[in-house]
């Protein structure tokens, strides 16, 4: 029997994967596949081919997802987080850099076995950038993407390991073979900013605190936020990044000049979306009760990233400032969510 022609969504259930199963639904181009520890939430299920229930870890279940699927197209979204990271940073190197090699050589297996190549999806993070200290902050600007990546965190670190493991298996995957092995894996990463849906809450992070203050206002719960109101990092409108990462797959390879790419939104200070929170829900109550550790990550993030590389070669262009992103997505999606 023919294997099935399709896309893999690990780490489905999550932020990311939400809005991502919802277009490539809409889309039609393909059958979806997902792999997660969760199952996925009540009509999000009904848009997917199938779902496997389980860990990345497990290579007995991806090599069964072998046997019966032809994928061509793997989103890996499955991860710790920043936050959840440092509890268990053991943990998060087990699943962030040993899931992703997993998941990198399963795409190898597939690309070799249907003999074109799969392309790979990698969100990495501004966790990948470490920045010495907040003055440093301040005078850096935009940062590029071969800057300061010295990050502070087990997931940045992770992350940027990630990317290394990705860049090798596209172009150099056991250069020592008699037969040239490499090229099965079309591997291209994002480095994502804070990402804030109207749809989900994130859960582990540290730049959460943006979506926690937005989510608490309303449902009219109090926030203490964890940060000073002056840090800045960037943020990004949820269905930018869903979009960012669709555009970056549908790009033709011969246009990309790189195998990582920034991606810019705005970048605004805690004070200044708390100001823009109030505007919509003007009885929320928005303190400060800083987590000195907490903010000492985030003051490593990047305050701006330069992403003229994504919007130069393949076309990055999210439609989303932060005025719109509030006014015309989050408050009116929000609004209805908790309606
Ligand atoms: N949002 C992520 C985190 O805070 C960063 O990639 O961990």
């Amino acid at each position: 029997m023919l294997r099935k022609p399709v896309a893999l969504i690990t780490g489905a259930s999550g932020e990311i994967g939400h809005g991502l199963i919802t277009h490539l639904a809409e889309a039609g181009t393909r059958p979806v596949i997902t792999l997660d520890l969760r199952p996925l939430e009540g009509d999000l299920g009904r848009k997917v081919q199938q779902q496997f229930a389980g860990s990345i870890l497990d290579s007995h279940l991806l090599d069964r997802i072998i046997s019966e699927f032809e994928v061509d197209l793997v989103f890996h979204l499955a991860a710790l987080l920043s936050t959840r990271s440092e509890f268990t940073p053991v943990t998060a190197h087990h699943v962030n850099v040993e899931g992703t090699l997993n998941l990198l050589e399963f795409a190898q297996k597939e690309g070799e076995s249907h003999g074109r190549p799969v392309k790979f999806l990698y969100p990495s993070s501004i966790a990948a950038y470490g920045l010495p200290d907040i003055g440093t902050k301040a005078r850096a600007g935009k940062v590029r993407e071969d800057d300061f990546n010295q990050p502070t965190t087990m997931y940045g670190a992770n992350k940027l390991y990630c990317e290394q493991l990705g860049r090798y298996y596209a172009r150099h995957y056991k250069q020592l073979a008699a037969e040239t092995l490499s090229g099965k894996v079309d591997f291209r990463a994002i480095r994502f900013p804070g990402l804030i849906s109207a749809a989900t809450v994130p859960s582990g992070g540290t730049s959460d605190f943006a979506p926690e203050m937005l989510h608490a206002a309303a449902q009219g719960k109090p926030y203490p936020c964890f940060v000073r109101p002056d840090t800045r990092i960037p943020f990004l409108a949820m269905p930018d990044g869903v979009d960012a990462i669709l555009t970056l797959a549908a790009a033709p390879k011969e246009k990309l000049t790189r195998s990582v790419y920034n991606i810019g939104g705005f970048n605004p200070s805690a004070e200044e979306i708390r100001k823009i929170v109030l505007e919509a829900f003007p009885r929320a109550q928005i303190t400060t009760a800083l987590d000195a550790s907490r903010q000492g990550i985030v003051d490593s993030w990047p305050a701006d990233v330069d992403d003229s590389a994504a919007r130069r070669d393949w076309g990055y262009a999210p439609k989303y400032d932060l005025g719109r992103a509030f006014s015309d997505y989050l408050v009116p999606a929000i609004r209805e969510r908790y309606a």
